[in-house]
């Protein structure tokens, strides 16, 4: 019976849990490839937390594993922006490999970054494969919201909110976010930190080239999150008295030549006692339109989107194809193979006749 196979590439939080969801759907994981010595050499089920070994050593040579294993697609875990990702695009692309991956810029990367973008879908086309950046953004903030779009007459506005609390991850997320400073120490950061496009502005991008419009102002500022009470935070061990940053909001809009305006406001800040994540999206138009998605479960969610797409990933045309590009996400029951329609390609067997 024939699987998919797929190395996985990045063996990191990401990709642990990703692992269990490519096995559970009969995924053949025939290689794994990360960096730190902690991980090379040792078993890929061992080093993902599995309670079995699945006989994969982790390897730090990407092209050894690429060639001896061929396999049908790479699930890029690593990094965030194209610029520090594209050279393990490129190998796993010229091996004749297909890439899903988590890089949030690859969610629609054409705007931001579009020669590298140009460079990859060239790549990709020259070997017959396709790059798509998925994950958490695909229907959260992209696709979803998209649909709900769809039930408009007319739209004057699409407004998201959404939080993440600084204390689920490290120290170095919470310096970044700017936990601690004074309000004077954070306008001085504003005006000197030259920062990367933000995945917000990067899921506004999709949901305004999806719906076909043109970007006339694209525009992103940033607002301080103080404290009102004092809050701790463990990832930098330091209690943040109230009039202190506890993080901030990113504001992203973009004004579209047609008219309709995109916002996003995303806030990464220490979280008090009554606060929790949130994902809402308001349009404005005829008639007003509203979707709340609670409290995502984000890191599920982000791995079974990303398990979820593979199938579209295999069956479409070779290219740097974004989420934007491809059919609406299905729930996948049981084999991931069986959910391929069109894989034509002589190495595979596409489907077995009832
Ligand atoms: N799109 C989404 O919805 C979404 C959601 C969550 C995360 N992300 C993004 O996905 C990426 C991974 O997240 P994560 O939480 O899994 O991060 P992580 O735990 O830090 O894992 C990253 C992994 O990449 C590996 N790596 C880094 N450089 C490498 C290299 N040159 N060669 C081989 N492996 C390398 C690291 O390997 P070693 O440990 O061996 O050094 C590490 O295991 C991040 O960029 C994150 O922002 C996206």
């Amino acid at each position: 019976m024939t699987n998919i196979r797929a190395v996985v590439y990045g063996v990191g939080a990401m990709n642990s849990v990703i692992t269990r969801y490519l096995l559970d759907k009969d995924v053949e994981i025939v290689g794994a490839i990360s960096r730190s010595p902690d991980k090379v050499g040792k078993d890929l089920g061992e080093v993902t937390g599995l309670d079995r070994r699945l006989g994969v050593s982790i390897s730090d040579d990407p092209h050894e594993v690429f060639t001896r294993t061929s396999p049908d697609i790479a699930v890029v875990a690593i990094t965030s922006y194209l610029v520090d990702a594209a050279e393990h695009f490129r190998i796993a692309l010229s091996h004749g490999v297909n890439v899903i991956t988590l890089s949030e810029e690859a969610l629609y990367p054409w705007n931001t970054a579009p020669e590298l973008t140009a460079e990859l879908d060239a790549l990709a086309k020259e070997h017959g494969v396709t790059i798509t950046g998925g994950g958490f953004q695909d229907s959260f903030w992209v696709n979803a919201v998209a649909q709900l779009m769809g039930t408009a007459h007319r739209i004057d506005s699409v407004t998201g909110t959404s939080s993440w609390n600084v204390d689920e991850y490290g120290p170095e997320l919470a310096e970044l976010q700017q936990v601690g400073a004074t309000i004077e120490e954070f306008d001085a950061w504003c005006r000197e930190a030259v920062r990367p496009p933000t995945f917000g502005r990067i899921a506004l991008d999709a949901l305004v080239a999806g719906a076909g419009l043109t970007p006339k102002q694209i525009l992103t500022r940033t607002e301080p999150e103080l404290a009102h009470e004092t809050l701790h935070c463990a990832a930098l061990g330091i209690d943040v008295p109230p009039g202190k940053c506890i993080g901030f909001t990113d504001i992203d809009e973009i004004r579209t030549e047609e008219g309709p305006v995109f916002v996003f406001r995303m806030s990464g800040r220490l979280y008090g006692p009554d606060d929790s994540d949130v994902n809402e999206w308001t349009i404005h138009g005829e008639p007003d339109l509203v979707m709340s998605n609670g409290t995502p479960p984000t890191m599920a969610t982000t791995c079974t989107q990303l398990v979820n797409r593979i199938p579209d990933v295999l069956d479409a045309d070779p290219g740097f194809v974004t989420v934007v590009d491809l059919p609406r996400l299905r729930y996948r029951h049981g084999r991931l193979h069986d959910h391929l329609s069109r894989w034509s390609s002589d190495r595979y067997i596409v489907r077995e006749e009832l």
